[in-house]
Order: structure tokens, then C-alpha cells, then sequence
């Protein structure tokens, strides 16, 4: 809206007020896996500032949690990233005021689809507008994205690309975690050179260009507005990469069964054909099934590391056996893509979570401040902001914090 006030005025305004109804907050929280989000109707002096009228509207007050990405971020200000996706895709919240630490976005009402139906088939409506949505989405023109990072894989060299999501998931993920974590893995049976093993054996991929794709598009971060009609919420790790990465987060952090699944993947391929953009379902067939393996392979450290995380001070047997559950189930779904040796049962699980737990104390009591490891902070202010190089080491201190893991992971 444009405003009489002088920009800086107008700036310092809304900061003031926002601050003050975010401090007051007195609406509802919804907290995902890398935001804490107050829902709360606008006030007037707010509405007016924000030219959200009538008052009275809701907006989301959206704080980043102290969460480190498991997955690459490439564009460290979802504001921008906002700006060029709501100029073509009308329905998505905007960001009404970015103070760099904590934003406001427009509020789509509506009720999460990961409330609606959390698990099991979705039926045809959704499966058709999800493929509307990655079309539109392909559709975006790359100029009016924000800039890339200066390295980063140039359109269509598709080998590049998934070349640099393995080595983030090596490097930062594994890596990054192996002092707290490796003894741990090794126990539940994920060979130290998974990995690497993984990204040796990589076939040539089809090159395809690059588009803007979502990466995230699963449940929670899908909003239904009225029947068949939705809104994908949550740009924040958005990036111009390839087509079927898109397509293969997707399929599997929907959890579809096998008769969707396909269904998806001949929608999006009919949506994006009949869009103009065949050229980016090229080599489908042959590439989809290893970005569904990286998928399944990637998931291994989050998922054993939130499951570990997630343990009380002091767990009870059930607690131990609980937790065992999800590290088997992405030990089971990464045990071809990482050629693991069969899955562990239970109880060898559970002992090597109770080692685990029982090796881990100083780093629970301690904390970072002892010289902890990357992920011993499970607050605290602050949030991994990337700097110009995603890819650059990080020091402890910004690993340190939540893991980002994805819905996905604990189904
Ligand atoms: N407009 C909305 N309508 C309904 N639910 C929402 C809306 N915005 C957020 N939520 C709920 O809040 C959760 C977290 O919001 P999201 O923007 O996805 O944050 P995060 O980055 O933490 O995942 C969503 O998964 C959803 O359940
Ligand atoms: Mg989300």
C-alpha cells in the first residue's frame, strides 16, 4: 500500500506495532518444524500500516525456530522468494512485512490438509490441482527469481544438481553430526561410506532445465481453502533445480499408496505437457526411481537423529521402544538406495538408543556451551541464515539447534 508517511517512518511504524502484537500474541499458535506461527487478527493501526483492511484480518506472525536445515536452503529470505511466486501464483500468502528475523504473511483460512486427511489417499481433485500447482510453479519465469548463488549447477545439468544435494546430506548432514550421532549409526547398521557408496554408484541422469520448485510440497504445508481448492504454504526452502526432485519429495512425503503415486506422476507429466514444458519431464521413467532413492537414503540422518532426540532425560523401556519405530522404518526405506544389511529388529534398536542415551548425558546437560556437538542446542535464539555459499562448513555454533526434519520423516 502506498503510504503518506516517509518509507523509514512508515518502516519504523510497523515494526513498533508488530512487535507489540506479536508480544501479545493471544491467537492461535500453530508451530511447524522450522517456524513458530501466531495467527492473530490485525488491529487497526497494524491493518491500516499493512493496507490489510478491513481490521480485524488475520495475518501470520512467523518466527524462525533455532532449526538447522538437513535439507540445502538456497535462498536465505523467504520474503523475496514470496514476492516472485505470489506475482504468478495469486492464492499463495504474501509477505506483508519482513523485519529479517521474523516476518508477517497473509493468512489463507482454511484447514491444513495433514488435519483433513492425514494419511492414505487424497482421490483424484487433489491429485489433479497438485499438478496444476507444479506446473504453474515450472512456470515462473527464472528472471524474476531471486539470484542464485554464484556456483550453483547451471539449468539442465540435472547430474550437478543432485551431485550437490548428496554431497549437503554427506557434508552437513552426516558429517556434520558424526561425532554425536556416528556411533549410532553404525550401530542401527548405516555404514560410514553409505553416502559416498551411494553418490559413486550415481547413473547418468537426463538433462532437463531447471525450474523454480517448491521441494517441501507434503500434508502440513498444504492448505485446503474450500473443497479440491488448496494453497501451498512454506517457500522457505524453495529452489531452482530440477523438475523431478520436486516430483520425488512429493511422492514420498505424501505418503501415497502405489495407485496414487502413479496417478501423480502422469498428472504431472500431462500438467506440465499440456503447460508447454514436456522438455522438463524428459528421461521420467529412468530418473524418477533414483530421486526417490536419494529421497529415501537422505531422510536415514534425520529421521535416526530425531528419533534419538526426541527421547525424554529419562526414558522408560517404552519410550526406548517407541522411538525404535521410526529409526526403523527409514532404516527399512533407505535399506536398498544405501544397500543396507537387512534392518535391524527392535531390540537391537532399542540398545543402541539406550547407548546412544546413555553416552550422550554431558551433551543433554551441557549443551553447546561445553563445546557440544552440532546438534545440542534444542533452543535458543538465532537461526541458521546461510551465507552467499550454502555449501560453505559451518562452525558449530550455527549447527547447533533443532533438527529441520520434515513431517515426512516421523510417519
Ligand atoms: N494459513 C494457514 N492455514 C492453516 N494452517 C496453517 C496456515 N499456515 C500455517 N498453518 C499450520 O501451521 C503449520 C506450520 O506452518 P508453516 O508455514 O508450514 O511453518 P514451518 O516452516 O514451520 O513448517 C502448517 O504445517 C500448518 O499446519
Ligand atoms: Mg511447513
Amino acid at each position: 500500500m502506498s503510504s503518506p508517511l516517509p518509507r523509514r517512518a512508515h518502516e519504523a511504524l510497523v515494526r513498533r506495532f508488530a512487535a507489540a502484537h506479536r508480544d501479545r500474541p493471544g491467537g492461535e499458535v500453530a508451530v511447524g518444524h522450522h517456524n513458530r506461527n501466531y495467527v492473530v487478527p490485525l488491529d487497526w493501526p497494524l491493518a491500516l500500516l499493512l493496507g490489510r483492511m478491513p481490521f480485524g484480518t488475520r495475518a501470520k506472525f512467523r518466527t524462525p525456530l533455532d532449526a538447522v536445515e538437513v535439507v540445502p536452503r538456497i535462498w536465505p529470505s523467504e520474503a523475496e522468494v514470496l514476492r516472485a511466486v505470489t506475482r504468478r501464483l495469486g492464492e499463495v500468502p504474501r509477505c506483508l512485512a519482513d523485519f529479517g528475523d521474523w516476518s508477517i504473511h497473509s493468512y489463507v483460512p482454511g484447514r491444513p490438509l495433514s488435519e483433513e486427511i492425514p494419511h492414505g489417499p487424497v482421490g483424484e481433485e487433489l491429485l489433479r490441482s497438485f499438478a496444476r500447482f507444479f506446473a504453474r510453479t515450472a512456470c515462473v519465469p527464472e528472471a524474476e527469481l531471486p539470484p542464485l548463488p554464484a556456483d550453483w549447477p547451471v539449468s539442465g545439468d540435472t547430474q550437478s544438481f543432485l551431485r550437490r544435494l548428496i554431497d549437503f546430506t554427506e557434508l552437513r548432514v552426516h558429517r556434520h553430526n558424526r561425532r554425536r550421532f556416528g556411533a549410532l549409526f553404525r550401530a542401527v547398521g548405516v555404514r560410514t561410506d553409505a553416502m559416498t557408496a551411494f553418490a559413486a554408484r550415481l547413473p547418468l541422469l537426463a538433462p532437463r532445465p531447471f525450474c523454480l520448485i517448491h521441494t517441501d510440497v507434503h500434508r502440513a504445508n498444504v492448505v485446503i481453502v474450500r473443497p479440491g481448492r488448496t494453497v501451498v504454504i512454506d517457500w522457505e526452502l524453495s529452489m531452482f533445480g530440477d523438475p523431478v526432485h520436486e516430483l520425488a519429495t512429493h511422492l514420498v512425503r505424501m505418503g501415497y499408496d502405489e495407485a496414487e503415486r502413479d496417478r501423480m506422476r502422469d498428472l504431472w507429466a500431462d500438467e506440465l505437457t499440456e503447460a508447454g514444458r514436456a522438455e522438463l519431464t524428459k528421461g521420467l521413467d529412468t530418473d524418477l526411481p533414483v530421486y526417490l532413492d536419494f529421497e529415501y537414503a537422505q531422510s536415514v540422518f534425520p529421521d535416526i537423529m530425531r528419533a534419538a532426540l526426541a527421547l525424554p532425560a529419562v526414558p522408560a523401556d517404552e519410550d526406548f521402544e517407541a522411538a525404535a519405530a521410526p529409526v526403523r522404518r527409514a532404516l527399512r526405506r533407505a535399506a536398498e538406495p544405501l544397500r543396507l544389511k537387512g534392518v535391524p529388529g527392535t531390540g537391537r534398536v532399542v540398545t543402541a538408543l539406550r547407548a546412544w542415551h546413555a553416552g550422550d548425558v554431558g551433551e543433554r546437560f551441557l549443551g553447546a556451551g561445553a563445546g557440544a556437538g552440532p546438534v545440542s542446542r534444542l533452543g535458543g535464539p538465532g537461526r541458521l541464515r546461510p551465507g552467499p555459499d550454502p555449501f560453505a562448513p559451518l562452525g558449530p555454533d550455527q549447527l547447533a539447534g533443532t533438527l529441520n526434519c520434515g513431517p515426512w520423516q516421523s510417519r
